[in-house]
């Protein structure tokens, strides 16, 4: 057991072996308080009252900002935007960057395995542009060579988005050696951080990313507060995205300035106490640390992939080292649909994703319709995977079949 389990109130009876962190995370009590003591002592529309109270929560909405810029090593705040969540920052990107930038024949180079998130904004985007979508593909692993993506990459092509990990084969991708490439031909390198946030130092400096979206929830802050990072001379070049309050100069009544960045890009009454429970789940998480992370997580991977591949029937995608696999198990077991086999795990009350998980090209492109996943974080153990064994062995036998 280890000793960050009993911060965390979902988990602390150990009702539920909880595999799918990858879906959202659990929250400690600590965010939880942070959550509360804003609106317990902060609570004012944040940026608009010259009140103290109002001043409270425009600092506790601004320093949050500051530790989200730390966080992800970005040079100043004025670069770090808070959205919804990873899905409304990559929809920022393609309304704002890709309507102003994106032309009729131009490319926007994607990969297959991407979120639906990282998808239809830009297939829309194409759309409306006259714009052409390419796709890069796979090896069995879940790896993009780089000569693929240098055979992909032209003049044509603008826009070149690519999550840091797969949620569906965990898989971590040479962002810093894509964005060289995409840079090289002159397009912008957007990053899908969703699944990498939560388990492994990011640098958007280091990578060279022209913009990194990442959602909170996934890191154990509140549900409904997100991150577009963006190069600031790339979001100072922008339209604006949605309009209305907060993010304007000046206004007539036939026209308006706008404010600089980064409240061009957030209209109306912010989420601050979102901002401040992630702020608070930043510095949690940083109180972990990524070396305790990282060797957590891939003990229990090894441990779960060398037992899963022991029991029959069990097919498991991406690669071999469960390094690789970021505390993703992709799986599917034989004859049996992936949604029957998350409710049988559900008996037992073991919570595991089943479906397409928003990724149903990826699921073409490996002709399967749905499988299963299993998804870990630090403060999973021994005892939760051995329950998910346990279960997982008996779902044929529920389902009718002899082994
Ligand atoms: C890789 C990836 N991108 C994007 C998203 C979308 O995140 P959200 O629903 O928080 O916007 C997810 C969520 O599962 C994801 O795993």
């Amino acid at each position: 057991m280890n000793a960050f389990r009993k911060d965390f109130p979902v988990l602390s009876e150990n009702k539920y072996a909880y595999l799918d962190s990858a879906a959202t995370a659990q929250r400690p009590v600590q965010v939880l308080k942070a959550v509360e003591d804003f609106y317990r002592t902060a609570n004012a529309n944040p940026l608009r009252g010259l009140y103290e109270l109002s001043i409270k929560a425009t600092d506790a909405y601004e320093d949050a900002r500051a530790r989200v810029a730390r966080f992800i090593d970005a040079s100043s705040s004025e670069e770090v935007i808070f959205t919804k969540n990873t899905t409304e920052s990559l929809n920022l990107v393609a309304y704002s960057y890709g309507r102003a930038f994106v032309k009729e024949g131009d490319e926007i180079l994607i990969a297959v395995s991407e979120h639906h998130s990282n998808i239809i904004p830009w297939q829309t985007l194409a759309k409306e542009k006259n714009a052409k979508l390419v796709y890069l593909y796979p090896n069995e692993k879940g790896e993009y060579s780089l000569d693929e993506v240098k055979a992909k990459c032209n003049s044509r092509t603008r826009i070149f988005a690519m999550a840091q990990v797969s949620n569906v084969l965990g898989i971590p991708k040479p962002i810093k050696e894509y964005a060289k490439i995409a840079h090289s031909v002159g397009a912008v390198m957007v990053v899908d951080g969703a699944q990498s946030t939560p388990h492994m130092k990011v640098s958007v400096r280091d990578m060279d990313a022209d913009f990194f979206a990442f959602s909170g929830h996934k890191l154990m802050a509140p549900m409904g507060i997100g991150v577009l990072y963006g190069k600031k001379e790339l979001l100072e070049a922008m339209p604006p995205f949605l309009t209305g309050g907060e993010m304007i100069e000046y206004v007539t009544e036939q026209s308006a300035t706008f404010a600089e960045v980064p409240h061009k890009f957030e209209a109306g009454t912010v989420n601050a106490a979102g901002a401040v429970g992630l702020a608070a789940a930043i510095d949690y998480l940083e109180n972990v640390g990524f070396d305790f992370i990282e060797k957590t997580e891939e003990k229990l991977t090894a441990y779960l992939l060398d037992e899963l591949k022991k029991v029959p029937h069990i097919t498991v995608y991406g690669s071999d080292s469960y390094k690789e696999h970021v505390g993703i198990v992709t799986f599917n077991v034989d004859d049996c649909h992936p949604h029957d086999v998350a409710s049988i795990l559900d008996a037992d009350k073991v919570c595991i994703r089943a479906g397409h998980h928003c990724a149903q090209p990826l699921m073409q492109f490996m002709k399967v319709n749905a499988t299963n996943r299993a998804s870990l974080y630090f403060y999973n153990t021994e005892e939760d995977v051995d329950r998910f064994l346990t279960s997982i062995k008996n779902v044929r036998k529920e389902l009718g079949y002899g082994s």
